[in-house]
């Protein structure tokens, strides 16, 4: 499978710490080593590229360094995949070269970000070292000579990974130019996510200890006297490996909370020395927003900031044919960046992210994304800013013409001369620099929150119930419905404090803790309205089902009980809705949570078989709130305009007009808001906002209905 298949279709299985305290030797491990470092609002302007000098002859290095400087670039990231340049054997560390590059890049103003290489071992490692090899889900040990086919419980290798980091720190810690760090590249998004090994497996079970007062509470918490599975000693419990039936729900989502801790921790021991040796630094590691295989605010909870990878070409290749929530490509593609991007600002609770590595060209192998249309990079670029980047690094500087990704085009094409888009991003360097610190660093305003619970995701990985049930394609449409409205959407995992938004949506929250479950109905209870989809509250923390009538916890907040829930596969269901949503009637394929309204009014009802005249959607209102069940699977045109419908009712309102794949987004600081109005689509739009406002941009005035170029973009400030 192509790497990054992963990222939609979510065929790994998953891990979180999230809605469980984290085991006590990790959170004691983190309040010691891990110090506060730097904030975001100290930092230089960040727009760089991602340079590879160690595939790049020492010949070209002066010439790469003017020429950036001259495109305008402030920084660049380098060295993430060199281990082998600087320690080509166990032992013996040479940052010659390393020394020599960064002089010159210093020599012409472009600072550096340097990447910690632990994500590609050299052969020698694992010549040596075999046991660090990643085991996959099937059992099978994977192969070197690529990138990400280790361990993250294995000491060999943590030992190995830390102190070629530690050499590094020490060499570079006071070097001219150096200002940061990215540790590792991109943890777990390798054609495997998690390792299975006999190291994770005692990783597992130190963990367990930890994290359970006692052997038989982890027997009670999952059940394991069903098929004779009670464990009598630690050193039985095994990992989710193939076996003669599917593994038990608690177990192995417990492993997959496991998973993410030890990659977590993994970070964690490289981030504490760099504490230590670099302490003017800063710290980061850089993903991708829509992997879920860690729960990103653990890895993200001591870092500085967090760091993302857009590549929204890719997923041109990815969605063809999904049913994204968005009216179809190019929409689809920008509905589906924007949720990355969204995700990876609220794993800091809504701090400005830095895009590490933004598409430049055709990206991709073996199959490439189609040469983005001139204005989408400027316009790809603008989104992350739109939705709260503070810089972006180009990926990458040149396009290498050996290699594993010899296709995956940079600035500088294969001959070194510019490629296709070279002037469209030097001049959007330009202009974004020009907005400066404060609109790069405010706040990005939302007004309704998304729960993304990666605990729901792992959960319903490991028992989706409908094979076309998958989290994260669950998610797009509600996010693609909640962005049409143009109000701002944070993705929130229900337990931080909820006031500040209007609306909260929760499709597919098969676990509710009793913490979530808690803010949800204070949330209700002061005047917010919760949205929920499909099976919600079906299970505990443990993945064990609650044993009072669904939705378990929430059923009062929402006012009914489930009659009963199906999966559907080629019966023929519809809803009929009435009342506040009455319009045609809409195909529900896959999931129906059949409704009894307890206190709730109905919404919409089924219209076919046995169930048909019982409720699919119902309103409940709470406190000075409203809870809304949503029942039925919907298409996610049909889900729109429900969706849509219910925030209005909510009071979700901008004075905003703007048709399909224009997407409007704010960032507020103290005295000044940025508007960023994006237009996704090859025509020219007309967008109508309230005021009159400065184009920052086109330098003129602009109210009433404003005209938008092809994959333009305006940045409107108040005039
Ligand atoms: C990123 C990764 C880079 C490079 C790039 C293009 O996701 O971090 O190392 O692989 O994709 O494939
Ligand atoms: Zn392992």
């Amino acid at each position: 499978m192509e790497r990054r298949d992963f990222i939609l279709t979510g065929s790994a299985t998953l891990a979180s710490l999230l809605a469980l305290p984290h085991s006590r030797a990790f959170s004691q491990a983190a309040k010691e080593k891990v110090s506060p470092g730097h904030s975001s609002g100290h930092l230089p302007l960040l727009f760089g590229t991602d340079y590879y000098p160690d595939q790049t002859p020492e010949s070209l290095w002066e010439q790469d360094a003017a020429a950036m400087a001259a495109a305008g670039i402030t920084n660049v990231r380098i060295a993430e995949f060199a281990w082998g340049l600087m320690e080509p054997r166990e032992g013996g560390f040479d940052f010659k070269w390393l020394e020599r590059v960064v002089g010159i890049l210093h020599a012409q103003q472009i600072s550096v970000i340097l990447g910690t290489p632990s994500a590609a071992p050299p052969p020698w490692l694992t010549q040596k070292y075999p046991e660090v090899l990643m085991v996959n889900e099937h059992g099978v040990t994977l192969s070197p000579g690529t990138r990400r086919f280790t361990c993250p419980t294995n000491a060999i290798y943590r030992r190995l990974s830390l102190a070629i980091a530690t050499e590094m720190a020490r060499a570079f810690n006071s070097t001219p130019g150096v200002i940061g760090w990215q540790i590792d590249n991109e943890l777990t998004l390798g054609e495997s996510g998690r390792c299975y090994c006999r190291f994770c497996r005692e990783g597992f079970q130190r963990w367990l200890r930890d994290r359970y007062p006692s052997l038989d509470a982890i027997n009670q918490a999952w059940g394991t006297v069903f098929w004779s599975n009670t464990y009598t000693d630690f050193s039985q419990i095994p990992v989710p490996l193939p076996s003669g039936a599917p593994p038990n729900p608690g177990f192995a989502l417990d492993y997959d909370r496991y998973q993410s801790f030890a990659n977590v921790s993994f970070l964690e021991e490289q981030l504490a020395m760099l504490r230590k040796l670099c302490p003017t630094h800063f710290v980061t590691t850089n993903n991708v927003g829509l992997v879920d295989t860690i729960d990103m605010r653990d890895l993200y909870r001591n870092l500085d900031f967090a760091s993302a990878d857009n590549y929204p070409g890719f997923f041109a290749i990815l969605l063809s044919g999904a049913d994204s929530g968005a009216s179809g490509p190019p929409d689809a593609i920008a509905t589906t960046s924007a949720f990355g991007h969204d995700i990876m600002r609220c794993v800091k609770d809504g701090e400005p992210f830095l895009i590490m590595e933004e598409q430049t060209g055709k990206a991709g192998q073996p199959f490439f994304s189609p040469q983005p249309e001139p204005g989408q990079l400027r316009l790809w670029s603008y989104q992350a800013v739109a939705h709260g980047a503070m810089g972006i690094n180009y990926f990458r500087w040149d396009t290498a013409d050996f290699g594993a990704e010899e296709y995956w085009h940079g600035l500088l094409k294969h001959d070194r001369s510019h490629s296709v888009g070279f002037d469209e991003i030097q001049q959007t360097i330009g202009e974004l620099k020009s907005l400066g610190h404060d609109a790069l660093n405010a706040r990005y305003e939302a007004d309704l929150a998304l729960c993304y619970d990666p605990t729901s995701s792992w959960a319903l990985t490991i028992q989706p119930g409908q094979p076309k049930i998958k989290y994260l394609s669950e998610l797009l449409p509600w996010y693609g419905s909640m962005g049409a409205s143009h109000a701002g959407v944070d993705i929130v995992n229900a337990t931080p404090e909820l006031s500040r938004y209007k609306v909260l949506c929760a499709p597919v929250m098969y676990i509710v803790s009793q913490e979530q479950a808690e803010r949800i109905r204070g949330f209700v209870e002061n005047g917010g309205t919760f949205i929920a989809g499909f099976r919600l509250g079906v299970k505990d923390e443990h993945s064990r089902i609650v044993d009072t009538p669904l939705p378990g916890l929430l059923r009062d907040v929402m006012g009914v009980e489930l009659f009963d829930y199906q999966p559907i596969y080629s019966e023929k269901q519809s809803v009929q809705f009435s009342g506040p949503l009455a319009g045609p009637n809409a195909e529900c394929r896959i999931w129906a949570d059949i409704l009894s309204p307890q206190k709730a009014e109905v919404f919409a009802s089924y219209t076919g078989g046995a169930y048909a005249g019982k409720a699919a959607i119902t309103s409940h209102s709470y406190g000075k709130g409203r809870a809304i069940y949503i029942g039925a699977h919907l298409e996610s045109k049909d889900l729109a305009r429900v969706l849509l419908t219910l925030m209005a009712m909510s009071g979700v309102s901008r004075p905003i007009q703007a048709p399909p794949g224009v997407e409007i987004t704010t960032r507020r600081a103290d005295r000044q808001a940025w508007t960023y109005v994006l237009n996704h689509t090859a025509k020219s739009q007309s967008v109508t906002i309230a005021g009159t406002y400065r184009d920052l941009l086109s330098k003129s005035t602009v109210s009433g209905p404003m005209s938008i170029e092809p994959y333009g973009v305006r940045v409107l400030v108040q005039a």
